[in-house]
């Protein structure tokens, strides 16, 4: 059966990459979730989309600026009127620890490279006992590789924007288990070529009827999505 992950949690009345966004993802009982991480100027793992608090915040200025203790005074529950901190990766890791969810950690280090993020990640996930329900994925490729070498018990995954020729393939060559593609840049034929050679395929972001069901139908692995009660819903349509 195709597994639903909730973007940034479930922010239909949360904020993205908030407690409370994850917190109701799991009420509607997806079966994971996905989450963005950067990291602060004193080396602590934060849940935030972008390089900049600007978006999502009360505040201003780059994640990599602040110490964690300021970072955590911003107000990240602007989006829908709440008030809520930014998570430190380390609490949604213990909050894991009451329930079955999957999480896939999105490192954030395409522009920065934040040295060490990787250590720092795997660390947390080992020190919670979760390595075999997280998987990291990145649009960095090299932290994707760097990631496996630190840790190969805990799944990896390259993040696609781009049509990639054979991506079974080069997903092999890394030792990654999954890709996560761009939905519109992938095929039936390839989600189904890809997942037939062993590799998981979850693609994102995909929030319309049409791409869930063409999905669905082909019971691909897991969908990243923003509407993930909808897809749950769809998803009882098919069998799988
Ligand atoms: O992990 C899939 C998706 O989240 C990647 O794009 O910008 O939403 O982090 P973005
Ligand atoms: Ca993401």
């Amino acid at each position: 059966m195709t597994q639903i992950f909730a973007h940034r949690g479930y922010t239909a009345s949360s904020s993205e990459n908030t407690m409370s966004a994850f917190i109701e993802a799991e009420e509607v009982g997806v079966d994971g979730l996905e989450l963005d991480v950067q990291l602060t100027k004193d080396g602590e793992i934060v849940v935030i989309h972008d390089e900049k608090v600007n978006r999502t915040t009360d505040g201003s200025g780059y994640v990599k600026d602040f110490l964690f203790k300021d970072i955590r005074k911003l107000n990240a529950g602007k989006q829908c009127g709440k008030r809520d901190p930014i998570p430190a990766l380390n609490e949604v890791l213990d909050w894991m620890q009451s329930n079955q969810l999957i999480c896939n950690i999105e490192l954030k280090n395409d522009r920065f490279p934040y040295k060490g993020m990787e250590e720092r990640v795997i660390q947390l996930v080992q020190n919670y006992g979760l390595t075999d329900r997280i998987i990291i994925s990145s649009f960095n490729h090299y932290s994707v590789v760097y990631s496996y070498q630190l840790a190969p018990d805990i799944e990896t995954a390259p993040l696609f924007n781009e049509r990639i020729f054979m991506p079974w393939v080069y997903a092999q060559s890394i030792k990654a288990k999954g890709i996560h593609p761009k939905y519109s840049r992938i095929t039936d034929k390839i989600i189904k070529t890809t997942m037939e050679n062993g590799i998981a395929v979850r693609p994102y972001t995909v929030n319309k009827d049409v791409d869930l069901h063409r999905l669905l139908n082909i019971n691909c692995s897991a969908i990243i999505t923003d509407e993930p009660v909808k897809a749950l819903s769809i998803r009882k349509q098919y069998p799988g």
